[in-house]
Formats: C-alpha cells, sequence, structure tokens
C-alpha cells in the first residue's frame, strides 16, 4: 500500500504532473492519478478535495498536488485534520517539510518551478525523515 502514490492537479498543473508521472513509476512508485485530465481550465478543490480526504482517512500515506502557484491546492487540502500540506519550490524546502513538519502532502507551483526542479523537489521530500521530539510537540499544536 505505501508504494501507490496519489497525485492531482488542476490544469496548469497537468503538464508538470504529466511529466514527472513516468519518473515517479521509476522510481518504483505505483502512481494513482486523481486527474485533472487535460489543460482544459478546471476548479482546484474538486481535483483536491477527493486526494486531500483519501490521505486524511489513512488511505495513502502521503500525496503530490500541483497548481499555478500552489497555493489553491494547499489551502484546499490543509482544511482537512490531519493533512499538512507544504508549498514546495525548492529541495531544500521540501526536505524540511518532512523533517520538522512531516508533511503528508507536498504541493508544487508548476508555474515557477521547472520538470527537473520538481523532481529534485519530489526526491528530498521522499528521502527525507521526520526527526519527531520537538517537532511533534509543535505539530500537536496545530489543531484549533
Ligand atoms: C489557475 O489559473 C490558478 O489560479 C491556479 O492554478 C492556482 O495557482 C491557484 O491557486
Amino acid at each position: 500500500m505505501d508504494k501507490i502514490l496519489p497525485i492531482a492537479s488542476d490544469h496548469a498543473g497537468f503538464e508538470l504532473k504529466e511529466s514527472f508521472k513516468p519518473y515517479l513509476e521509476s522510481k518504483g512508485y505505483l502512481v494513482k492519478d486523481m486527474g485533472c485530465f487535460s489543460t482544459e481550465s478546471v476548479d482546484y478543490p474538486d481535483f483536491i478535495h477527493p486526494i486531500a480526504k483519501s490521505i486524511n482517512d489513512g488511505e495513502y500515506p502521503f500525496g503530490i498536488i500541483i497548481c499555478g502557484t500552489g497555493n489553491g491546492v494547499s489551502m484546499v487540502a490543509n482544511k482537512y485534520q490531519s493533512i499538512r500540506c507544504a508549498l514546495c519550490w525548492k529541495p531544500e524546502i521540501s526536505a524540511l517539510a518532512k523533517q520538522h513538519n512531516n508533511a503528508n502532502i507536498i504541493a508544487l507551483p508548476a508555474r515557477f518551478i521547472s520538470l527537473d526542479e520538481a523532481k529534485e523537489i519530489i526526491d528530498s521530500y521522499l528521502s527525507a525523515e521526520f526527526e519527531g521530539g520537538r517537532h511533534q510537540r509543535r505539530i500537536d499544536k496545530i489543531h484549533i
């Protein structure tokens, strides 16, 4: 189960999503593409609620979401109690998102990063480990 990697985007993130799918598969992940499926304009909440809910419900351990800026998709995902979605535009940020925030979704800004940058950001997130300790204490204080 933990090798299934759900991904989703809006139209602005569609091309980047399609571009890194084979890369994820080459790393041994079974990619579950939850849309969207073309560059036709869509509303990002329609595609992000289902992926965020499935991770929130424990169906998958983590996922990747993409829109033009990464902001809209992050805002939707972070509505869910057990989601910690981090907007990541550099590999250092995505590593820290796992190490310090135990992020279970990373959001990528498709209009501001290249495919190579996206791969580095994803790799960095996937290879990092949550450090626990004081970071767990801080995470425990996030919920309202
Ligand atoms: C779509 O034009 C754009 O607004 C969307 O992809 C995203 O960046 C919103 O936050």
